[in-house]
C-alpha cells in the first residue's frame, strides 16, 4: 500500500537532501517540506543552472520513489504527456487476428495491452510503498492549452482514459515544476501550487556545493572561484554564471592543474563559465585581472 512522505520538519529535508549532495537554504527546505506535508505541487523558479531541476532528483534518491520527468517544449500535447496508443501494435495484431480468420473485437483493440503510458499517466498510475516524483520540467516552455490542461491534472490528481475509465492518485505523486521565466506561468497554476525563487547561492554556500559536487578541486582554489562568480555576478551580463558552471570552471581549472586563479587561467578556461561571447567581452573590459586580484584576496 502506497503511503504518503511525509518528514517531520523542515531540519530533516535540509539533512536529508545533504546527504544526497544537495544543499538548500532554509528556504527552499521549508518550501520542500511544506509541499511534501501538504501534498501540493511545488513550483520552483529560478535563474539558469541554479539547481530546480536537480530538486527532483535528489527527492526520488531520498524518498526511493521512482523519478517521472515530463520534459515541456513548444507544442507539447497531451499525447505526449499523458498517453497514446500504439497504432502499429494495434495494426500487427488486427492482421494476426485476421489472418487466423476469427473475428476483431474491438475493445481489445483499446486495452491497456497498447496503451503507451506517458508521464503524467504514469506519475498517476503506479505502484509502491512511496508515491513516485513527477517533475515537470521548464513549464514555461508550453503554451497555454497545455498549461490549462496540467492545471486540471494538479487539482484532481485524475486522468480520464476513455476506452479504459478514470485513472486516480490516491495518494498524489510528489509533483516539482521548473520554470526559468521565459514567460510567467498563469496565476491559476500558481495558485495551485506552493513556489519558491531559488537564487544564486552565496559565497559559501557555494563554496559548500564545490566541496560536495567537485572534491577533486583543491580548496584554495575552490574558494578562489567562488569568490570570482560571485564577482561576475554582480557584473551586468546577459546569462550570469549558475552553479552548473562554477562546478564546471572550478573542474576546468583543476584539470588543468591550476592551483590559483591567475588571469592566464580565466582566459584560457573563460568558456566554460561565461557562453556568450558578448558575456566574455563584457568580463574581458570589467578587467579580468581586477577579477582575480579580488578572488585570491577574497579566497585567502
Ligand atoms: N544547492 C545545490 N547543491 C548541490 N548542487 C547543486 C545545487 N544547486 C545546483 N547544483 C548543481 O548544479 C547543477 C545544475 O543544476 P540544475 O540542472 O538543477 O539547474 P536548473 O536550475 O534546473 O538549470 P536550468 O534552468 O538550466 O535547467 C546540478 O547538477 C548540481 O550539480
Ligand atoms: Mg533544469
Amino acid at each position: 500500500m502506497t503511503r504518503a512522505f511525509v518528514p517531520a520538519d523542515v531540519d530533516e529535508v535540509r539533512d536529508a537532501l545533504a546527504r544526497h549532495d544537495y544543499l538548500a537554504d532554509e528556504g527552499l527546505a521549508t518550501s520542500i517540506f511544506l509541499a511534501l506535508r501538504l501534498q501540493r505541487p511545488l513550483l520552483l523558479e529560478g535563474e539558469a543552472g541554479v539547481g530546480k531541476t536537480e530538486v527532483a532528483k535528489v527527492l526520488s534518491r531520498w524518498t526511493g520513489g521512482d523519478l517521472v520527468r515530463l520534459q515541456c517544449y513548444e507544442g507539447i500535447d497531451a499525447g505526449q504527456a499523458v498517453y497514446e496508443w500504439d497504432y502499429s501494435r494495434q495494426l500487427l495484431h488486427l492482421r494476426a487476428v485476421e489472418a487466423s480468420g476469427s473475428e476483431v473485437v474491438e475493445d481489445e483493440l483499446y486495452s491497456s495491452r497498447f496503451l503507451v503510458k506517458r508521464p503524467l499517466l504514469r506519475a498517476l498510475d503506479y505502484e509502491g510503498d512511496v508515491p513516485p516524483v513527477l517533475l515537470v520540467d521548464e513549464v514555461d516552455r508550453a503554451d497555454d492549452e497545455f498549461e490549462a490542461f496540467l492545471l486540471e491534472i494538479l487539482s484532481d490528481w485524475s486522468i480520464s482514459v476513455p476506452e479504459l475509465g478514470v485513472v486516480h492518485a490516491e495518494i498524489p505523486p510528489i509533483a516539482i515544476l521548473t520554470s526559468n521565466r521565459t514567460r510567467d506561468v498563469h496565476d491559476a497554476l500558481k495558485r495551485r501550487c506552493l513556489y519558491h525563487w531559488i537564487s544564486h547561492p552565496d559565497f559559501e554556500r557555494e563554496l559548500a556545493i564545490l566541496r560536495v559536487r567537485a572534491p577533486e578541486v583543491p580548496n584554495a582554489l575552490a574558494r578562489e572561484v567562488a569568490a570570482a562568480v560571485e564577482s561576475l555576478r554582480g557584473i551586468d551580463l546577459y546569462k550570469p554564471p549558475g552553479v552548473a558552471e562554477t562546478i564546471d570552471w572550478a573542474q576546468a581549472l583543476a584539470t588543468l592543474g591550476t592551483t590559483h586563479l591567475d588571469e592566464r587561467a580565466v582566459e584560457n578556461t573563460l568558456g566554460t563559465i561565461l557562453k556568450y561571447r558578448e558575456d566574455q567581452e563584457r568580463a574581458r573590459s570589467h578587467g579580468l585581472d581586477e577579477l582575480v586580484r579580488e578572488a585570491v584576496a577574497r579566497g585567502a
